[in-house]
């Protein structure tokens, strides 16, 4: 029989996104990338990758597609995924993730998959319900369980995607052996890191629903970001306090400040007792134009230079396909399909 997972490297840690917008925006980089970046400092081996293959989830246009999966693999090298550490590579250069992808299909019932509430949303919201959007938690669960990956860093939207990975990976090694496949923790990233639409603060800044004004975009110019923080609705009181229920745009502004610059929200509120919106306003734009402004450079730099970053991904891709090569080999063998002929 083909090997059990290895247990001799370090802990596997995977995470992706989707290549959804034209730029990941502050959100993006607060409540997800930044964690990456960081754990890619601890005791892990890290497996990023831009989930091209679930975007086909939503129709797009070609060159939009291409275009918007460079532009991702960009940014998130840009905020710090160092592509010598991390495995940083495209869904779609790893062909396993569809071939596994299969095999946990045909161990998920209808009935399972029509209860995802992710699933059911973009329904009621009216997306057009392919079969792939249907069969986007199966996919999810390949991307997981081939790398054996101990930890997935996710927002809690994706909390019920990885409770199905972890069902999925029990029912596999309950049919056909223990040591199948890993059965991964969740790591679902902090409430508070969530990052409010400049413009109604009471819903999340997203790529795919907030208007333009209400998102901070990792490519904008210095100009439009200190515009948009200047213009961010807050409320009509004039006291800096952080109370996410009466205040929401004050909180957001903190919240985002604190995220970036490390100092703790109550002395920033301290810091701004007696002081204006307006100045703490200035102080956001001045930190977040301190944090896009190099990284902006870093991936225009990189997007400059195609093939650099097509070097990045070809090493990434090699080092997931060897990981994702040895787990379909085991899972194969496990449900009586013959070895890869060559
Ligand atoms: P999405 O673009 O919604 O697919 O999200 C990609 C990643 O960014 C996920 O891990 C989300 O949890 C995170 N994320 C998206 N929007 C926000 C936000 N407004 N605040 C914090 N994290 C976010
Ligand atoms: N569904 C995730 C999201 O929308 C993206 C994703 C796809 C993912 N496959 C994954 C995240 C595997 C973590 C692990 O954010």
């Amino acid at each position: 029989m083909a090997g059990m997972p290895s247990t001799t490297t370090l802990p596997r840690i995977l995470s992706g996104m989707q290549p959804t917008s034209d730029s990941l925006h502050i959100g993006n980089h607060i409540g997800a990338l930044a964690n990456w970046v960081k754990l890619q400092d601890e005791a892990f081996e890290p497996y990023y990758f831009v989930a091209n293959l679930h975007a086909l989830t939503v129709p797009t246009d070609p060159a939009v597609l291409r275009r918007r999966t460079r532009v991702t693999a960009a940014q998130f090298i840009a905020a710090g995924v160092d592509p010598q550490h991390s495995a940083l590579f495209l869904q779609s250069d790893v062909m396993e993730h569809p071939e596994l992808g299969w095999v946990m299909m045909c161990l998920t019932g209808h009935g399972e998959a029509s209860r995802m509430t992710q699933f059911k949303d973009k329904v009621a919201k009216g997306q057009n319900a392919n079969v792939g959007l249907f069969a986007y938690p199966m996919l999810m669960a390949a991307d997981i369980l081939l790398y054996d990956a101990a930890y997935v860093p996710v927002g809690e939207d994706q909390r019920q995607h990885l409770e199905v990975t972890r069902d999925l990976a029990d029912r596999f090694n309950q049919r056909f052996g223990e040591g199948g496949l890993l059965v991964p923790e969740p790591y679902i990233l902090k409430e508070s890191a969530r990052i409010m639409d400049l413009t109604d603060p009471t819903s999340k800044m997203s790529g795919t629903n907030s208007p333009d004004k209400g998102l901070i975009l990792l490519s904008d110019t210095d100009t439009r970001i200190r515009k948009k923080v200047m213009s961010a609705v807050t409320d009509t009181e004039s006291e800096v306090r952080y109370d996410p229920e009466t205040k929401p745009g004050v909180s957001n502004l903190l919240v985002i400040h604190s995220a970036l610059s490390g100092e703790r929200i109550e002395e920033l509120e301290r810091r701004f007792a007696g002081h204006g919106y307006g100045e703490l306003k200035a102080e956001v734009a001045d930190v977040v134009v301190g944090v896009v402004a190099p990284f902006r450079a870093r991936m225009e730099e990189l997007l400059g230079d195609p093939a650099e970053l097509d070097r990045i991904l070809s090493a990434g891709a090699h080092r997931a396909r060897e990981v994702a090569a040895t787990t379909m080999a085991r899972v194969r063998d496990r449900i009586g399909l013959p070895a890869l002929r060559g």
